[in-house]
């Protein structure tokens, strides 16, 4: 005989299948998954992972978006300065069918901030509610963290180069503010243009804000806390994984991650070589 959570199982494959993206539970529903999910953690004892986003506060899953035809589309890079060429990507991202063709992204575009000849470059996951609604990477409460951690490095938003994987944010049912991490075929749809971003700025060294940014860009898995620390490679540049904005203003532990998130920063200070003060080597170290 079928427990419930394998009817629950098999509901939630035949909604998967016909194209259904998200579906709402009940407290029992989400209670049996929560078993399921804990037992299959329990058996595989593997270290949690980070979430850089904060997960939705209804009750509601992801599933990822079933296997459908893979749209393809290439990308030309036009114009003479970085400017001119950055734009010429943003504009093909407006209608871009790979990402369009998913049909679990939502329709504004929101592409990048800053200046395409920078010597940094800051990559997050995707925009959210605030960033939708300025069609501008980083400025809701995730972005007035970032201003702050540059401010502190003595950069501001115009000296650097801000994008973001997935250029449109992810969508959930009924949505209204709640944002949600995008999914493999989303980030795989859109890889293209930061991949081509960087071509274009060819930053001195890039930042990778969360799990999402570093998995994107160098193709491997793993937490924030088991990437950072040290340099990794994306074809040549060297790249910093740091915790997202946004899991500071959620984490409670004081000023433990701002110091590690800080060390991350003297780091990529110190790659491009960028005067650090004593006073700055010291913030957020717990008081003698
Ligand atoms: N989080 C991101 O990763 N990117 C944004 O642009 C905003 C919030």
């Amino acid at each position: 005989m079928s427990r419930p959570v394998d009817v629950l199982l098999e509901f939630l494959e035949a909604e998967q299948a016909r194209g259904v993206t998200h579906v709402h539970l009940d407290d029992g529903a989400r209670e049996a998954l929560r078993e399921v999910f804990n037992s299959a953690k329990a058996k595989k004892a593997a270290p949690p992972r980070l979430e850089s986003t904060p997960t939705p506060t209804t009750a509601e899953i992801h599933l990822d978006p079933p296997q459908a035809p893979v749209a393809t589309a290439q990308i030309s890079i036009e114009g003479a300065t970085r400017a001119e060429q950055i734009d010429s990507l943003r504009r093909q991202a407006e209608n871009w069918a790979p990402a369009k063709s998913l049909g679990s992204l939502r329709e504004t575009m929101v592409f990048s901030a800053g200046n395409p000849e920078a010597r940094v470059m800051l990559v997050g996951e995707a925009p959210g509610y605030q960033e939708e609604r300025e069609r501008q990477p980083f400025v809701g409460p995730a972005g007035q963290k970032l201003n702050d951690i540059l401010k502190a490095m003595g950069l501001s938003r115009e000296e650097v180069y801000i994008s973001n994987i997935v250029k449109f944010r992810p969508s959930t049912p009924k949505q209204t503010t709640n944002n949600r991490k995008p999914v493999a075929a989303e980030i795989a749809a859109c890889l293209p243009f930061i991949r081509s971003e960087i071509d274009i700025v060819r930053p001195a060294c890039i930042v990778a804000l969360g799990e999402t940014a570093a998995e994107g860009l160098l193709e491997i898995t793993g937490t924030v806390a088991s990437l950072r620390e040290r340099w990794h490679d994306y074809q040549g540049t060297p790249v910093r994984v740091t915790y997202h904005p946004s899991y500071l203003l959620q984490t409670g532990d004081g000023h433990q991650t701002k110091r590690q998130v800080w060390e991350d920063m003297l780091a990529v200070m110190e790659k491009l070589e960028l005067p650090i003060s004593e006073k700055q080597r010291g913030f957020f170290l717990p008081k003698a």
